[in-house]
């Protein structure tokens, strides 16, 4: 499939995981790619596979406005607009009210949910042009609740509504606006699950389809949503969890 030649597509998160895995899977339906990180190492590996002509790389702190306008520009002016916006960096901690103190939190809402605010507002404009599209990595922990993941589930919560409500202010204006919500995925940021035998035998217990997402997994998902096969669907927060959410809690008997 070549769905997106002539498109270009910005990635944030880029040097690792699922960011990585859409990088590969954009590039190779053939779009023009902006790979953005704090992580310079990882995005060189991400890219050393790639046409240099059709990727660019960004050194970007995706919480720190200044760093995120300038990274929009650079990839509008590079490759002449942009077409996709993949909303993608996170940082997971864990903890419950009273463990979390107020500088991991506000740190976990800066990454989850300012970063994800802030390349959405920057990239708007660039986006109405195109009449583009808007795809952000939310989670099973932003549907509903996990043990002990306070932050990370208030800050994902709050990026299924912003796209709710983005899908609401520019449907009428021609971008499509929705999210992914995987369950653990083997990336480096859920080793501590899906490296550990005993919360893995848990994990399998609730997965219909048993075994853990793979980064590529995600960035079909992503691919799709951001695709004209999608072109009827905004505002959509689609699980991409093995049928996690199909359940309703009872154990198996
Ligand atoms: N892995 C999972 O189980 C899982 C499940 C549900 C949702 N998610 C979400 O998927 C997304 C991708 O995570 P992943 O699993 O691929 O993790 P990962 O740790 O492999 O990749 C995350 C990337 O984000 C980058 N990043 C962190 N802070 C940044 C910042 N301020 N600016 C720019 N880049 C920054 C990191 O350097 C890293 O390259 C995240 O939003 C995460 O919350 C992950």
């Amino acid at each position: 499939m070549q769905r997106f030649e002539t498109k270009t597509v910005v990635i944030t998160g880029a040097a690792s995981g699922m960011g990585r895995a859409a990088v590969h899977r954009f590039s190779q339906e053939g779009a023009n790619v902006v790979a953005l990180d704090i992580d310079e190492a990882g995005l060189k590996e991400t890219v050393e596979t790639l046409d240099p002509a059709r990727t660019a790389t960004q050194l970007c702190d995706t919480s720190d406005e200044a760093a995120v306008k300038t990274a929009i520009d650079t990839a509008a002016r590079t490759f002449g607009g942009i077409d996709i916006l993949i909303n993608n960096a996170g940082i997971a901690v864990q903890g419950d009210v009273e463990t979390t103190d107020f500088e991991t939190f506000r740190k976990v809402f800066a990454v989850n949910v300012d970063g994800y605010f802030l390349m959405a507002k920057h990239a708007m404009p660039f986006l109405l042009k195109s009449g583009g599209a808007i795809v952000m990595t939310s989670s099973v922990s932003g549907i509903g609740g996990d043990w002990n993941m306070l932050a990370y589930d208030a800050s994902k919560g709050a990026v299924s509504n912003l796209v709710r409500a983005m899908a609401m202010d520019y449907g009428p204006r021609g971008v499509r606006v929705n999210a992914i919500a995987p369950t653990a995925t083997k990336t480096p940021l859920a080793e501590g699950t899906t490296e550990d035998p005993e919360i893995t035998k848990a994990f399998m217990d609730r997965l219909s389809i048993r075994r853990y997402g793979t980064p590529e997994d995600m960035a079909a998902a992503m691919a799709f949503l951001a695709s004209e096969d999608a072109s009827y669907i905004t505002g959509v927060i689609l699980p991409v969890d093995g049928g996690m959410s199909a359940s309703n809690g009872q154990p198996r008997q």
